[in-house]
């Protein structure tokens, strides 16, 4: 079996901090809203892996089916050394790369789930003897420091995840991952493209209430960390396509007014009936704006390919 390590590049209690900081000032703005790391705990990645098997939820098998058509190019193109994968989550998909990665010697999935990277990177490192499997729990919103292992090296950020960064977050991250490239290295880039509002919707609220209950889920995370008593059940799941900014809105709507006490913060939150809490935000996209957002951070999209039916995006990028 191969070597795999994990390593925490931030202190537990930096992370509980975080956690802190982003209720307090999310819970006491108007609109509410929460960042979307936090559905990430055992549960929630438990919970995104139901919902990408879901018949509604097409993103992660587009992405699969033009990983599986492009790989060999992906991997003539790089011909990186190093995989580094942001957001890695169940690592399922990177299979293909890892595969068609002949040169590859190391392989640096980065995400907040520690859960997911333990059961992704213990597999990987057993299925793939050889390969140096270095998982980091860490912010990629962060400063990343990377492990030394051999470049060149290949960042992947794949699932749409980057939709997830408002534009203001996504220009400092893709500027932050521009200055982790060094020349022959490459961003792999996967985004979800601008579609049907009524796929878009479905997408986001499937029939089943696998979404709702990842939604809800965030509420347990703050239940349990900071000793709340939020009532999941006393929230509606909503998904909501706002066309002028182009992006899926995923809210909690308070089903009655309601107080909320978070003991860990000394704050007591009112919901009036019907307020939302804004929780996640997947912005979709368009060739041009991604190359427009690529190369306001320095980087020049060099491939971009679709899925069949064109729903999502994969794309190759350089620093310039
Ligand atoms: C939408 S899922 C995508 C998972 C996987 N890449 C895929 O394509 O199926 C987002 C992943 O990013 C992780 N994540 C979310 N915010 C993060 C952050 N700020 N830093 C590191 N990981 C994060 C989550 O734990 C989750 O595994």
């Amino acid at each position: 079996m191969s070597p795999f390590h994990l390593t925490r590049t931030l202190p537990e209690d930096t992370t509980g901090a975080a956690l802190r900081a982003d209720v307090r000032e999310g819970l006491t703005g108007s609109p509410k809203t929460l960042p979307p790391k936090w559905f990430y705990d055992a549960r929630g990645s438990e919970l995104f892996e139901e919902i990408t098997a879901l018949p509604e939820y097409y993103p992660t098998r587009c992405e699969r089916e033009i990983l599986r058509a492009r790989a060999d190019g992906i991997a003539e193109a790089s011909g990186a050394r190093t995989l580094v994968e942001l957001g890695s989550g169940s690592s399922e998909k990177t299979r293909y790369l890892i595969d068609a990665l002949t040169d590859l010697r190391a392989y640096v999935p980065v995400d907040v789930s520690e859960s997911a990277l333990t059961r992704a990177g213990q597999a990987l490192a057993a299925e793939r003897p050889g390969l140096d499997v270095h998982a980091l729990i860490a912010d990629f919103t962060a400063r990343l420091v990377l492990p030394a292992t051999p470049g060149p090296r290949l960042v992947a950020f794949l699932g749409g995840t980057i939709g997830n960064l408002l534009p203001a977050e996504r220009a400092a991250f893709l500027a932050s991952v521009r200055a982790l490239l060094t020349p022959g290295d490459a961003l792999l880039l996967g985004t979800d493209l601008v579609k049907d509002e009524e796929v878009l919707v479905r997408a986001y609220d499937d029939a089943a209430g696998v979404t709702a209950a990842f939604n809800k889920n965030v509420l347990s995370v703050i239940n349990r960390e900071l000793g709340a008593d939020f009532d999941p059940g006393a929230f509606d799941h909503v998904a909501v396509w706002d066309a002028g900014r182009e992006w899926i809105e995923m809210r909690l709507r308070s089903r009655t007014a309601q107080t909320v006490k978070i003991p860990a913060l000394g704050l007591v939150v009112d919901f009036a009936a019907g307020e939302d809490l804004r929780t996640e935000v997947s912005a979709k996209f368009r060739q041009d704006g991604v190359r427009t957002e690529l190369a306001s951070a320095g980087l020049e999209l060099t491939r971009w390919w679709t899925d069949e039916e064109r729903r999502f995006a994969l794309s190759l990028s350089t620093a310039r």
